[in-house]
């Protein structure tokens, strides 16, 4: 089991712009039986942990869509201090626990398979503030972004251990050094 971050990223180091938007990611060819695709990521993941930015996001672009469901079928976890509201067949867990206690929760619901954190960064941070980052998956997008939220904004040595194009994308796992 594994605790993983997976994500697309400009080259200069964003996962989303200014406006908080991804259409200089939406747009891009990817080939989803290629290198590091998100079908061969998500066939070994157990749970999802992800901000409450990202959560609406996902709200607003995609669960807004008729007939939208919940896209994970694992458990997933929510940090926020707020009161949102839910998926549509969602098994989702909104929390502001401790990041280690949430972490042991998502290990037992996964049951051996992989921790996904989804984003943003800061929260991939403190996972691994805490030791508990295992892996990192950037997909890099053709595009400078100048701003917007970070990749991963803390300093962590990381390994590289495989590298890969898939059409318009730089794809690169690292692990992490501790
Ligand atoms: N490029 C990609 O593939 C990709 C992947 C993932 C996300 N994204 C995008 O990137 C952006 C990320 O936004 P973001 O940097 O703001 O990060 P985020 O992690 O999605 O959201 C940050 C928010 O999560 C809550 N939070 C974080 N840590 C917490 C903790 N320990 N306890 C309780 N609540 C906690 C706080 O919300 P409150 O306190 O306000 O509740 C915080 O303001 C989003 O626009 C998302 O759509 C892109």
């Amino acid at each position: 089991m594994r605790t993983q971050y997976y994500t697309a990223s400009s080259v200069d180091g964003f996962i989303a712009d200014p406006d908080n938007s991804l259409d200089w990611l939406l747009t891009r060819d990817i080939d989803e039986k290629g290198p590091m695709s998100y079908p061969s990521f998500i066939a070994d993941v157990g749970a999802v942990a992800m901000g409450a930015t990202t959560y609406e996001w996902l709200l607003e672009h995609e669960l807004s869509k008729e007939g939208a469901t919940w896209p994970y079928t694992m458990p997933s976890w929510v940090f926020t201090h707020r009161d949102l509201p839910g998926g549509p067949g969602a098994d989702i867990t909104f929390t502001s626990d401790d990041v280690r206690d949430v972490h042991r929760r998502m290990s037992e619901a996964a049951a051996g398979k992989n921790l996904w954190v989804v984003g943003g960064g800061d929260l991939a941070g403190q996972f691994a503030d805490l030791g508990l980052l295992d892996e990192l998956f950037v997909q890099y997008a053709p595009v400078t972004l100048g701003g917007g939220a970070p990749l991963l904004p803390r300093r962590i040595e990381l390994r590289l251990e495989e590298v890969a194009r898939n059409r318009d994308f730089t794809c690169a796992r690292y692990t992490v050094v501790r």
